[in-house]
């Protein structure tokens, strides 16, 4: 594992960031997590460039473009000896350091990246599902930008765990949105339902692979909203990001999801996703 801040590779425990930050005093800044197989960084584009867009969103200047952030990536991974590994390398942007004001301090951007070994999901969870609970969404309305604020995220995952549940599912106004840290989705009838790509979530990579992958079988994709009903009705649901890849949900608020258990859709789209991985 190492460490990366603004140009220098350092050890991931080197103390290195003043008090007066902005990212941990005001959460002023934005992140990515990309993961990487056998040393080739999965959708590493598409990452840098919704490092972009979030950056852009909260009127963040990058202090690397993503072709320096590209080259940081994998030198990183070479120094970090993980060349040829499963990893994640973790990249977080902030508005610098300054004395703590609220308004924009005029210095460069900050940032800071890790590069560990990928955490392994075990094998048990993948074949058996995992459990859900519904969660009222209480975030912002721009939760399309992966900010460092995730303090709603973080209390609901552990209400959730706390309650013997895998994830925290939201809903907002009466429709699904997604989970703390997850896209959600049901498929009912052979056909793939998701939450649409609105400000409410975030537009996840993995969804964006899941998706294009659906496409590629002939499975029917729907984009639109619905209920937390509609989802408990789903005959399979499940959930995707970098970390988790595709992951099958076989209760929810402890009720079997159809049959109880991982359905052949979820399954062909984790095999689709970890095919395109690899
Ligand atoms: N989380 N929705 C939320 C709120 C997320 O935080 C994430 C990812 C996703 C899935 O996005 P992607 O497929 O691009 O990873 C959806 C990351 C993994 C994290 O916070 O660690």
């Amino acid at each position: 594992s190492l460490g990366f801040h603004n140009g220098e590779f350092i050890a991931l425990d080197q103390k290195i960031i003043p008090i007066d930050e902005r990212g941990h005093q005001f959460g002023d800044g934005v992140y990515e997590l990309i993961k990487v197989y056998k040393g080739a960084p999965f959708m590493m584009r598409e990452h840098l460039v919704r490092l972009e867009k979030s950056a852009k969103a909260i009127r963040l200047q990058l202090n690397y473009s993503i072709d320096q952030l590209e080259a940081i990536i994998a030198d990183g991974l070479h120094r970090a000896g993980l060349a040829g590994q499963d990893a994640e390398v973790y990249i977080q942007s902030t508005r610098g350091i300054a004395t703590r004001l609220h308004t924009f301090p005029n210095v460069e951007a900050s940032t800071t990246m890790t590069f560990r070994p990928a955490r392994v999901i075990p094998a048990e969870l993948r074949e058996r599902g995992v459990a859900i609970t519904l969660a009222v969404d209480e975030r912002w309305a721009n939760c399309y930008i992966k900010s460092l604020n995730l303090l709603p995220n973080i209390l609901a995952k552990q209400a959730a765990v706390d309650n013997g549940y895998y994830e925290a599912v939201f809903f907002r106004d009466g429709y699904i949105t997604e989970g703390s840290s997850t896209n959600v989705y049901a498929v009912k009838d052979g056909t793939l339902y998701t939450p649409p790509a609105t400000k409410r979530i975030l537009h996840g990579i993995t969804r964006h692979a899941v998706l294009r992958l659906a496409r590629e079988l002939n499975i029917p994709v729907v984009e639109e909203e619905f209920t937390p009903d509609f989802l408990s009705s789903g005959d399979e649901i499940f959930i995707s990001s970098t970390t988790i890849e595709v992951l099958p949900v076989t209760t929810i608020e402890g009720q079997p999801v159809g049959n109880g258990q991982p359905g052949p859709i979820t399954r062909r789209l984790y095999d689709a996703v970890i095919a395109d991985a690899t």
